[in-house]
């Protein structure tokens, strides 16, 4: 019997989408305003999932203090509030869209979580855009 346990959490933060290796016009072309050269913020939205058994001894699946404090560390303390083109290492040379943001996160995510767990994250860019990532 498993179930799945869910924790949203936001944070802040800027970025551009370009590519170094295209003109500012192909960069214009492909991602419009989104490839302003003095970079634009978000209210970046996430819900983490994970699922598993439920824990004979305790009932939990897992303890929410415990991913609460996984997402600060690894989502919260390392985004928010940072401009992810230039702050953050892992979109030094990957353009920071939700696609890949979202990735990054699960990544993350995933190398502090019991391998026993399964893990979904959805990350919202805006009110209505949103992505999934869950390692396929
Ligand atoms: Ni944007």
């Amino acid at each position: 019997m498993k179930v799945t346990v869910s924790r949203k959490a936001h944070f802040n933060a800027a970025h551009r989408l370009y590519r170094k290796d295209w003109s500012f016009e192909k960069n214009d072309e492909i991602f419009g305003k989104c490839n302003n050269p003095n970079f634009h913020g978000h209210n970046y939205e996430l819900i983490v999932s994970v699922t598993g058994e439920i824990d004979e001894d305790t009932g939990y699946v897992i303890d929410m203090k415990i991913l609460k404090d996984i997402i600060k560390s690894e989502v919260e303390d390392a985004f928010d509030h940072k401009n992810l083109n230039i702050e953050v290492p892992e979109f030094k040379e990957l353009n920071p869209t939700a696609e890949n943001i979202v990735v990054v996160i699960y990544n993350k995510m995933r190398a502090k979580l019991s391998l026993n767990l399964d893990l979904e994250i959805t990350l919202y860019e805006t009110p209505r855009n949103f992505v999934t990532y869950s390692g396929n």
